[in-house]
């Protein structure tokens, strides 16, 4: 019960005592009370409906699909007007017609065509006059008076309401019935208008949001193609450079396959010590297994591959494995590699490729040093990570392919490069979680940095 029916109530009951005074003023404030309780349940009524009608249209601006949308609004506006049947029609501009797009009750056994051509006609002049159209008789409507089925079917009450959203005509909402308890008002078309206005506005965001969806999809196609593309691309780009690679390898092997066939020939040798027969073959070994592991690399390159190998190794176990296998070379230049190492715990890594990491960078180093020249090896924690300092006392890294240096093919200043080295640390490091950068630091040389996690 509301406010108003409650003072209504404790206005009803003073009634008595009025009775015994002047019975015409008895009688016109009974009438003036019965007036104030009729108006009470028509606004109670009005509350009610403009409540639903909220709900209504939080309800179906929730709903995205738009043949979902549709059905669901068709089903509210029988509802809220309590139609007996009804249809929602959606308007094509271009083929200047409409069509229907969810219909209660309209289906063949219970109504016939001409019946169909009836509430059409309504349709087309609601679609034509962008106007709400309401009859409560419509036998006796003379807008109607042509169509005797209207009559036939005891059409009672009609009503028909555009659907518009920002000026365009979407389509439009019919309800009728055919009781005559139900007769509608004024009030049930401004209802069904309100209904109809928000209905238009879900329907235009259902369908701007379908069409969304769908350059989405289109968008989406695209750039798989695109990406096809540029995997394409890059292959061929890394296969067109196999023969330049090629080349490289076979000058890099020519000076160690000198040294392997020295050893295997001192192999060869009688009367060697067990430790000397050991030492000969092992560094053969080794060195093969390197020139093998370097062929992999590149090919992994060239195939793209990032599968690792990963295992626990000590860090001092990485560095002084580089150390050792890059020393003869170093001494042969007059140059010196140092270690310096204030973390000696595991990392998780592929110990092969990333030996060739440490490698390739010592290998610069050598390059750029002049004989005297210092690489010095430094590890350390820093939280959850473990960094490697590679510094050297060479000129420094080239300003003009500082911003390029970890691409591949960037050279600079060597005729036999192949500018693979630094690009291959750099995917390397990463396939690991790892990052790696270059600084220069003022009369120091380069130094390369490497960041490893410890909890990967
Ligand atoms: N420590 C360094 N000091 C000075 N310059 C360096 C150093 N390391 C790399 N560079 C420069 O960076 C370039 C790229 O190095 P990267 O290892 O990628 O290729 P590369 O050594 O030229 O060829 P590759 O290693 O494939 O045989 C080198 O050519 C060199 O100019
Ligand atoms: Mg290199």
């Amino acid at each position: 019960m509301t406010e108003l029916t409650r003072q209504l109530d404790a206005l009803e009951a003073t009634l008595p005592r009025l009775r015994r005074g002047d019975p015409t003023v008895f009688y016109e404030v009974t009438v003036i009370l019965e007036k104030l309780r009729q108006a009470a349940i028509a606004l109670e009524r009005r509350q009610a409906e403009l409540l639903t009608l909220y709900e209504v249209g939080r309800d179906i601006a929730s709903i995205i699909d738009v043949e979902q949308l549709l059905e669901s609004i068709l089903d509210r506006a029988i509802v809220l007007v309590q139609a007996e049947r009804g249809f929602l029609v959606l308007w094509n501009a271009e083929a200047n017609d409409f069509k229907v797009a969810a219909a209660r009750q309209f289906h063949a056994g219970e109504v016939d065509q001409a019946q169909v051509e009836i509430s059409h006609n309504i349709i087309r002049r609601v679609m034509s006059t962008r106007e709400p159209l309401m009859t409560t008789n419509a036998q006796e409507d003379p807008r109607f008076q042509s169509s005797t089925s209207i009559v036939a079917y005891s059409i009672r009450s009609v009503m028909a309401v555009p659907l518009i959203a920002k000026d365009e005509l979407i389509g439009a909402i019919y309800v009728d019935t055919r009781l005559k308890a139900r007769m509608y008002s004024t009030e049930d078309l401004s209802l069904l208008s309100a209904l109809a206005d928000q209905a238009a506005v879900a329907i235009r965001m259902a369908r701007l949001y379908e069409e969304l969806q769908q350059r989405n999809r289109e968008l989406q196609a695209t750039l798989d193609k695109l990406r096809a593309t540029q995997d394409e691309l890059i292959r061929a780009e890394r296969l067109s450079v196999v023969g330049r690679m090629a080349s490289s390898l076979v000058h890099d092997l020519k000076n160690p396959m000198t040294s392997i066939k020295g050893f295997a020939q001192l192999l060869g040798q009688e009367h060697l010590s067990p430790e000397q027969r050991y030492h000969f073959s092992t560094t053969i070994c080794r060195s093969v297994d390197r020139f093998v592991g370097m062929t992999q690399e590149i090919l992994d390159y060239v195939r793209g591959d990032s599968s690792l190998a990963l295992e626990w190794v000590p860090v001092s176990e990485l560095i002084n494995d580089v150390c050792a296998f890059v020393q003869p070379e170093f001494l042969a230049k007059g140059l010196r590699i140092q270690t310096d190492l204030a973390f000696t715990g595991s990392v998780h890594v592929d110990q092969d490729k990333f030996q060739r990491v440490l490698l390739n960078i010592a290998n610069n180093a050598r390059d750029a040093m002049d004989p005297g020249g210092v690489l010095t090896i430094t590890s350390r924690q820093d939280g959850d990570w473990v960094e490697l300092r590679l510094q050297d006392t060479g000129p420094g890294i080239p300003p003009e392919i500082m911003d390029r240096l970890f691409e591949p093919f960037v050279t600079h200043g060597k005729p036999s490069g192949t500018g693979l080295g630094l690009a291959i640390v750099k995917k390397v490091v990463e396939d690991h979680g790892g990052t790696v950068r270059a600084e220069n630091h003022p009369g120091e040389g380069a130094c390369f940095i490497i960041t490893l996690p410890l909890n990967p």
